[in-house]
Parts: C-alpha cells; structure tokens; sequence
C-alpha cells in the first residue's frame, strides 16, 4: 500500500477557537488550543493531501510544505474562507470551537465602567459545518462534538442535523481529554450510527486514528 495514498486530494481543516470582539481590547472565546486540529493538518499532510488549516487565534505550529495555513480570528472569517475553498476540497474536517454567539455591536471605542450591571446582547453565528453539509456536492465531510452530559444521544442527533460523513464525540467526563491537553479520548460515529471508541492517547496518535478511518472509509 501507498505510504501517500492522500496525494492529489485537498483537505480543509477548521481548528482552534474564535475570538467575538465585545469593544477594541475585549472578546468573547473559548479554551481551544487548536492542537487537535493542527494534528489533524500534520496528519493528513503526511499522508500526502494538500490542507488548507483555516485556524483561529492559536500558537500551535503546523510547518509542513502541503499545509497552507490562513488565520482567522472571527466565526464570520472563518466561514468566508471555507467557502472560499470549499468547492475544490475533496475532505472538510471541521474540528474548531467555533463560538455560537457574537455581540451583535462591537463598541467602537474602550467600555468604560459604569452601572453595577452591563448587558451584552448576541446575535448566532452561522454554523459553518451545518452550512456545508447543507450543499449538494460536498466534500466527505467530518464534525466534531464536546459533550458533557448524554453525549452519544447529542452526538447522534448532530450528526444528523449537520450530515457528517464521521462525527467525532468528545466527553468533558473524559479525563486526559479535551481543551489544552495533549491527550484526547474520541468516539467516532458513522452515517449508520454505528460507535467506534478509541482509547484515551496522545493527540498525535488521535489524529492518525480519525485519519486511517477517513482513509478506510473512502480511498
Ligand atoms: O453544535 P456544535 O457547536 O456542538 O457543533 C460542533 C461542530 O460544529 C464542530 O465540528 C464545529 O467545528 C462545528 N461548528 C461550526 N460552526 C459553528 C459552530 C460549530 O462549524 N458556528
């Protein structure tokens, strides 16, 4: 067998957090670190597929000559340039905590501290995975899901609202799993919902799981 059996196929990943500007110094966002999703690029880049890594504020380094890597910061930038790129990929992994809400107007100047309370208002962002498993001709297309309670039940029921190829569920009831770890411990789920459990390892090893899957499932 290929030791590149992924050259000539484009793979784009979404990792990391989102940062939401409340003003010009504050944001709303998340613990992600990005080190999954940066896995996941290194991985499927070994493999010899060319990725887009569309990541968020993150410091996780991802050298390798077939990933090209645009940060964004936003959910809003994020989503742009997946579909800027989506129409030439042959695999979508969305693996970023994308976040849910933004404020709905970004002060444009400091706010300053007044009243005893501060309300915020938000507004959804569009969920990026929903919208490309919503199109016709789509990649093979992976998702991801952190659950903490009822997690296989939640996981099943967003697999079918989002239409992923693979579903990849993660407990926060895990431990050595989750934000900022260098562990993690996944369920896969397929269209069939059938469950695959994986044991708690290193991120690294993660990655070549859920990419050997991917392979398995679709070469
Ligand atoms: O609905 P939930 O946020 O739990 O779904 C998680 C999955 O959906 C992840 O794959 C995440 O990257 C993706 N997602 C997205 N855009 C959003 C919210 C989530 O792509 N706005």
């Amino acid at each position: 067998e290929s030791q590149l059996p992924l050259v000539g196929k484009i793979c784009l990943i979404t990792a990391g957090p989102t940062y939401e500007a409340i003003d010009p110094v504050r944001f709303i966002g998340n613990h992600s670190s990005g080190k999954m999703g940066a896995a996941l690029a290194m991985e499927m880049a070994s493999k010899g597929a060319q990725v887009i890594l569309i990541m968020g504020p993150s410091h996780v380094l991802t050298d390798h000559h077939l990933i090209h890597r645009i940060n964004v910061k936003t959910a809003q930038e994020m989503y742009d340039h997946v579909h800027e790129n989506i129409n030439e990929a042959d695999y979508a992994i969305f693996s970023a905590a994308v976040a849910d809400y933004k404020p709905i107007n970004p002060a444009d100047q400091k706010i300053k501290k007044k009243s005893e309370t501060l309300t915020i208002q938000l507004v959804k962002n569009p969920d990026i995975l929903a919208s490309v498993g919503a199109m016709k001709n789509r990649p093979y297309l992976v998702g991801f899901a952190l659950e903490t309670e009822n997690e296989l039940e939640h996981a099943f029921a967003k697999a079918e609202k989002k239409n992923t190829d693979l579903l990849v569920l993660n407990s926060t009831r895990d431990k050595g799993a989750g934000f900022g770890k260098d562990t993690n411990k996944i369920t896969l789920i397929d269209r069939n919902q059938k469950t695959f459990v994986f044991d708690t390892k290193p991120k690294t090893e993660v990655a070549k799981d859920i990419v050997n899957e991917i392979i398995k499932r679709t070469l």
